[in-house]
């Protein structure tokens, strides 16, 4: 039996009839950018997140640049992200006009903390840009804390962690910012590109609204260059049906990856993903880690067996060559990129699977 990483055919067929006539009523609707379906769902992914404005945006990195322009972020700043995440985290700085500083990460979550964020901070840091990586987030009080004692602004990164709480809060609803992606692969993933910007401050919202769309405050009156961000239609018209799926569908991940954690604990050469006392994983990526120069044969023996498994991430962000003047120095991040390797994992997968990758990893690190 051959299992794919990711596989989001089983969420399309258990919801099908749904969303099939979501996509027919949007077509006959006639409004096709932004309007009355956009609206609808980010009322509710405001409500699903407990947060006062969601602004629907036209990807993941789109939510993060305009996130980062509203919090005032421009030319001569810098801002403080993690080396160990998608480009996107960084690129987006650099469109700003400012520049990333590195932060390093905690070996054990992948994640930056608030100490490897404050030892980062210059007297030009703006704002702090934590990547919620694989489904999991850095202490987001900690991380706050640090921003107002520095009077900094906070834009979560969230691409990888729809729904994940901390304490009562659900992420990108604690920092100033949130940026989530809906890209196919992603907790909630659309049929196409999308994304969301989440924020309880009415005018951080207000400036998003501005920035998507021209910067534009009513027709032909524009008062700063903005974007051509807009969500589309029925991108949130699909997202609808899918969105009160999602807390099931990342419990479900959450049980494989408790059914991975007992199958793979202990053997020697691998470490599972550990869990943050301060917050929920969601396991966007199930990402354990294979020491002793094992990782590429694991992977590839994985391969042959017909094992779906991916190196996030090889290169570190700092290691890229458009980075290679910033001299930046993260060894936790480059380490963790010579170790990690992840496994499959989506809603529907299912026990017999999952069990399956179990056994092909194990027999992977003995051989
Ligand atoms: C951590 C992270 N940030 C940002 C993005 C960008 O999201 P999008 O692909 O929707 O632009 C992604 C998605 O790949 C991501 O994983």
């Amino acid at each position: 039996m051959q299992i794919p990483i990711y596989n989001p055919k089983p969420q399309y067929e258990a919801l099908r009839g749904e969303l099939e006539q979501a996509a027919t009523d949007l077509l006959a609707s006639g409004a096709y950018v932004l309007g009355p379906t956009v609206e609808r769902f980010e009322a509710s992914v405001a409500e699903h997140l407990g947060c006062r404005h969601a602004i629907g945006v036209n990807s993941g990195t789109d939510a993060l640049l305009i996130a980062l322009a509203a919090a005032g972020v421009e030319p001569g700043d810098e801002v403080v992200t993690s080396p160990f995440t998608f480009f996107a985290s960084a690129e987006v700085i650099s469109l700003a006009g400012a520049t990333p500083v590195f932060a390093d990460i905690d070996p054990h979550t992948f994640n930056v903390t608030a100490q490897t964020l404050e030892s980062a901070c210059t007297s030009r840091t703006k704002a702090l840009l934590p990547v919620h990586i694989f489904g999991q987030g850095p202490d987001m009080a900690e991380v706050n804390a640090l921003a107002e004692r520095r009077g900094l602004k906070v834009v979560e990164d969230v691409a990888q962690a729809f729904g994940a709480r901390q304490g009562g809060q659900r992420l990108g609803t604690i920092g100033d910012l949130g940026a989530h992606s809906f890209y196919p692969t992603k907790n909630l993933g659309g049929f196409g590109d999308g994304g969301m910007i989440t924020t309880n401050d009415d005018a951080l919202a207000e400036q998003c609204r501005l920035l998507r769309l021209h910067g534009q405050v009513r027709r032909d009156y524009h008062t700063q260059i903005g974007y051509n961000s807009r969500l589309d239609a029925m991108q949130a018209a699909l997202l609808q049906v899918k969105l009160p799926h999602v807390d099931a569908w990342n419990r479900q991940r959450q049980e494989i990856a408790a059914l991975y954690d007992r199958q793979l604990t202990d053997l020697p050469g691998l470490r599972t993903p550990q869990v943050a006392p301060h917050g929920d994983h969601i396991y966007h990526q199930y990402t354990v880690r294979i020491s002793g120069g094992h990782r590429d044969r694991v992977k590839e023996s994985l391969q042959a067996a017909g094992i779906g498994c991916m190196v996030y991430y090889s290169v570190p962000v700092h290691h890229q060559p458009v980075y290679a003047h910033l001299n930046a120095h993260c060894p936790v991040a480059e380490h963790a990129c010579c170790e990690v390797l992840s496994l499959p994992m989506w809603p529907y997968m299912g026990e017999e699977r999952a069990e399956q990758v179990a056994a092909a990893v194990r027999q992977a690190l003995a051989s």
